[in-house]
């Protein structure tokens, strides 16, 4: 098991990740009045009786179940009424514990319900993809709006993560590829060497359980350290958004759940090493790298085909990232040395130009 602590102004929390984490939920559990698991339907289907055989270890048979939508369809309005509805019937209090049990999708809807309860109640979040690697860790919750995605919402830290990585056995391979892609991202805004190590080597097909547990735990290190020091986005959490301009607009014209976020962000992170090509004088030599990794692990990538650029632009400036109509990108000039460019739309249109001829897709 390994451990990574996450220090913020709200709240110092463990991340334990390891084959058997929910084993140590006695340990976070004990001095809640009332548990109350919101879990992903699929992922209850699947692995429900690990976390309450769990919790029943743990000495706590007294638990209330509610199974939302499996993924992002949970991220509603009337799922997030549902779930105030539920804790209330089952007679949480302030001193009552929350529990996420599913991928990022699932963590958002359950850690927004427990921000809102009675203005705030603890939770704990039991992350079941690769993605919630990125997600269960740094406090941001939320749902989606009609028209915008994760548009409501707060920051509300875990109380702690259990990551039990023995329940990733089960992913099917889009979303082994969705979540890696984000410790991809990871790497490259943070590390030269670990990103030259990734690309090289990595062959999801061939990875065993320790190097997936090696690279979640490297993303979580990642994370962390910058959520410790900015909490809120105001400064250098931002670079955790590398890629994500981009990759929004893919993901909002496929249709969400059409591609899946981290497949998208990997077209979008291609997108944003060819812009820094341009503006910031990054070296080809990454961009090509990425691709062939890109296209060895499967990635959809030529899905950009079935949208014009001036689609994407119009997704790419109704992002929350947007501000006052300009574009602000997270560029690398070399991996490891994120910033932030403001992009003219004659800049993104060549850069998106540019991508399509080296996918070998028409404009
Ligand atoms: N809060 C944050 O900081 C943050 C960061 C990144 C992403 N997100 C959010 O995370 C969400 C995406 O999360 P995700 O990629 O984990 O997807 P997800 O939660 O939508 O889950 C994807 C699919 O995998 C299934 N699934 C989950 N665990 C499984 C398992 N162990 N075995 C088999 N199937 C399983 C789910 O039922 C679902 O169908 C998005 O809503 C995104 O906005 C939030
Ligand atoms: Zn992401």
């Amino acid at each position: 098991m390994e451990t990574i602590r996450v220090a913020t102004k709200e709240r110092d929390y463990d991340v334990n990740v390891g084959p058997g984490a929910l084993g140590l939920i006695g340990r976070y559990a004990g001095g809640a009045d009332r548990i109350a698991v919101i879990a992903d339907e699929r992922v209850s289907r699947l692995h429900g009786d690990r976390l309450k055989q769990a919790l029943r270890e743990a000495g706590r048979t007294d638990v209330a179940w509610l199974d939302v939508p499996a993924g992002e369809p949970c991220k509603t309005v009337e799922w997030f009424g549902r779930t105030q509805q539920f804790l209330l019937e089952a007679g949480c209090t302030r001193k009552s514990l929350v529990i996420a049990f599913g991928g990022g999708a699932c963590g958002d809807l359950a850690g927004f319900a427990a921000a809102a309860f009675m203005r705030g109640i603890d939770f704990i979040q039991c992350p079941t993809t690769i993605l919630a690697h990125d997600s269960s860790v740094g406090g941001k919750t939320g749902i989606n709006l009609p028209d915008g995605k994760n548009m409501t919402g707060a920051f509300h830290q875990p109380a702690a993560v259990l990551y039990d990585t023995a329940l990733l056995e089960t992913l099917p391979a889009e979303e082994i590829r969705s979540g890696m892609a984000e410790a991809v991202k990871h790497q490259l805004i943070s590390s030269p060497e670990r990103t030259e190590d990734m690309l090289a080597g990595l062959d999801y097909g061939s990875m065993d359980e320790q190097a997936l547990l090696r690279y979640i735990v490297l993303g979580i290190q990642v994370k962390a350290d910058i959520v410790g020091r900015d909490e809120r986005e105001g400064s250098v959490r931002k670079f955790l958004n590398f890629g994500h301009t981009y990759g929004h607009a893919v993901e909002a014209a496929a249709g969400y759940g059409g591609l899946t976020h981290g497949e998208s962000v990997m077209t979008g992170m291609l997108y944003a090493l060819i812009l820094s090509e341009r503006l910031a004088g990054a070296d080809r030599a990454l961009t090509d790298r990425l691709q062939q990794f890109a296209e060895r692990n499967g990635y959809p990538l030529r899905a950009v085909a079935d949208y014009s650029f001036d689609e994407l632009y119009r997704y790419m400036k109704k992002d929350k990232k947007a501000s006052f109509g300009e574009l602000h990108f997270v560029l690398l000039p070399e991996a490891g040395r994120p910033e932030m460019r403001k992009a003219e739309e004659a800049d993104c249109r060549k850069a998106d130009e540019e991508l399509r001829k080296r996918l070998g897709v028409a404009s």
